[in-house]
C-alpha cells in the first residue's frame, strides 16, 4: 500500500489548460470545430482559437467509450489461466492468485488497465474489485472517470458480512473525502451466489440512503439460474426483485440467462444490463444475452469487457464488434446494428454510470476521442458508424480527452512506460 502512495507524485496531467479547440474533425459525418471550455463542451462551430489547438484533420470525433463492467486490476492476471472450465479456472487459478494481491499490486494493475483503456478510447469505467482505495488513487492519477465499488462477498457468513459492510462504508467515505467529480462510489455486492440475502438487502438499502449506484453480476451461467430455482424457488432476477434490490440505479453485469419474466422485471425497474460478449464466449456460458428481446421491452443494454483475465483485453471498440457479431449469430443480420453498438458504448453507458457525458453536444462533459480516418482499415469510409464498429480497433484511436484534459495525443500517454514496467514486476509476485 505504501508503495502505491509514494508513487502519487508522478506528473501525469500536464499544466492546466482552460480551453481546447479540436479543428476540422469529422463529427457525425460533418467537418466540425469542437470547442471545450474547462471540462465541458461549450460550442460546436465558430470559435477558432483556444489555449490548446488540436488539428483534427483525418480524424472522426466520438464521445469517449464507457466500459460498464470490469475488474481493472485483473490486467495482472491476463493470460494467467485460459481455456479452462469456469469453476476450475476460478478455484485453481484466479482465487489463489487473488489471495496474493495487495494494494500496491492493485494500484499498478489498475494504472496499466487505464492506460490500455485510454489507448483504445475508453474514458470512463465501472469497476468492482478489492483494495478499492488504491483503484481510486489510480483513477485520480490517470485523469479518467470511474464508478468504483468494493466487491462485497460474505459467503453467507455473518462475521464476514459485518466486515464487508464496514469495508463498503469505509470505501464510500474515502471517495467522499477525495471530493473528485471524476470518481463516484458504488455499492457492489458480487452476486447472489456469493452474498447472503441480508448482505444484498443491506447493500440496496445503503446505496439508496446514500444515493449511490448498485453494481452486481446477474445470471451469468445456467448453473446460477438452476441453483437459484433450487434454493429460492425463483430466478436470480426474481429473487433480487423480491427484496426490492432492482431499480434504475442497478448495473447488472452479464444478464445472459434471462427468461421473458426476467426481462419484463428489468424493463419495469429500469435495470441496466451490462453485456460482456467476449467474456461470455471465452468462459463458454452457453448462449448470448437476449439483446433483441430486451430492446423490444425498451431496455437499454450497455457494454463492458469484464476483467482482462476473461477477455483478455479492455478494447471497447473490439467489444462493440464482438457484441454485434454475437447477436447476428442467431440468424438475424439486422440484430444489434452498428448505430446501437455505439449507443451502448457511449450515450447509454454514461447514463448507466450517472455521468453527464456520452454525447458531443454543448453542455456535456468533454470526454472525446479522435479516431484516425486515414489508416488502411478505415479507408474508404462510406459510413463512419460502420467503420468505427466493424473496421476499427483500439489502435485506431489517436487522441483522448477526458474532463477537458488531453490524456493522449498521437497515441502518447505520460507515464506509460513506467506503468508497464511496474505492472510486470507486480505480476511476478504471483510466482513468489
Ligand atoms: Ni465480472
Amino acid at each position: 500500500m505504501e508503495g502505491a502512495i509514494q508513487n502519487l507524485h508522478i506528473p501525469l496531467i500536464s499544466a492546466i489548460i482552460m480551453s481546447i479547440l479540436i479543428k476540422n474533425t469529422l463529427l457525425g459525418g460533418k467537418e466540425s470545430h469542437i470547442y471545450i471550455e474547462e471540462n465541458r463542451i461549450s460550442e460546436i462551430g465558430r470559435i477558432t482559437e483556444a489555449d490548446e489547438v488540436i488539428d483534427g484533420a483525418n480524424t472522426i470525433a466520438m464521445p469517449g467509450l464507457v466500459n460498464t463492467h470490469t475488474h481493472a486490476a485483473m490486467t495482472l492476471l491476463r493470460g494467467y489461466g485460459d481455456d479452462m472450465p469456469l469453476h476450475e479456472w476460478l478455484q485453481n487459478r484466479i482465487w489463489p492468485a487473488e489471495a496474493k494481491l495487495d494494494g500496491e499490486m492493485v494500484y499498478w494493475g489498475t494504472r496499466l488497465a487505464i492506460i490500455e483503456m485510454i489507448k483504445s478510447g475508453t474514458t470512463a469505467f465501472n469497476d468492482m474489485y478489492f483494495f478499492m482505495e488504491d483503484v481510486a488513487r489510480a483513477v485520480q492519477d490517470s485523469g479518467v472517470r470511474a464508478l468504483l465499488g468494493y466487491g462485497f462477498i460474505d459467503l453467507f457468513d455473518e462475521e464476514k458480512r459485518e466486515n464487508e459492510i464496514k469495508e463498503t462504508e469505509k470505501f464510500v467515505r474515502f471517495v467522499e473525502t477525495m471530493n473528485n467529480p471524476r470518481i463516484k462510489a458504488a455499492v457492489a455486492p458480487h452476486a447472489i451466489y456469493t452474498v447472503s440475502r441480508e448482505g444484498l438487502e443491506w447493500s440496496a438499502e445503503f446505496a439508496r440512503e446514500k444515493g449511490l449506484r448498485l453494481h452486481t453480476h446477474v445470471s451469468e451461467t445456467e448453473k446460477e439460474v438452476k441453483d437459484s430455482f433450487e434454493q429460492h424457488g425463483m430466478s436470480p432476477v426474481k429473487y433480487l426483485d423480491s427484496m426490492g434490490f432492482l431499480g434504475s440505479d442497478v448495473i447488472a453485469a452479464h444478464s445472459v440467462w434471462l427468461d421473458d419474466r426476467d426481462i419484463e422485471i428489468y424493463a419495469k425497474r429500469g435495470v441496466w444490463p451490462s453485456h460482456n460478449p467476449a467474456s461470455n464466449m471465452k468462459l463458454a456460458v452457453g448462449r448470448a444475452m437476449p439483446y433483441s428481446r430486451m430492446r423490444k421491452h425498451g431496455i437499454k443494454p450497455v457494454l463492458g469487457t469484464d476483467g482482462a483475465a476473461s477477455n483478455n483485453n479492455l478494447d471497447m471498440l473490439e467489444e462493440m464488434k464482438t457484441a454485434a457479431l454475437l447477436q447476428k449469430l442467431s440468424g438475424d443480420p439486422t440484430a444489434l446494428p452498428a448505430h446501437e453498438a455505439l449507443k451502448m458504448a457511449t450515450e447509454w453507458g454514461t447514463q448507466a454510470l450517472g455521468f453527464n457525458a456520452g454525447k458531443i453536444e454543448e453542455g456535456y462533459l468533454a470526454d472525446i476521442i479522435l479516431i484516425r480516418s486515414d489508416i488502411p482499415e478505415m479507408t474508404p469510409m462510406h459510413n463512419w458508424e460502420s467503420s468505427a464498429v466493424y473496421a476499427a480497433n483500439g489502435s485506431a484511436v489517436d487522441t483522448v480527452i477526458c474532463d477537458g484534459r488531453t490524456l493522449m495525443r498521437n497515441r502518447r500517454i505520460d507515464g506509460e512506460e513506467e506503468a508497464i514496467r511496474r505492472a510486470r514486476e507486480m505480476a511476478e509476485r504471483f510466482y513468489g
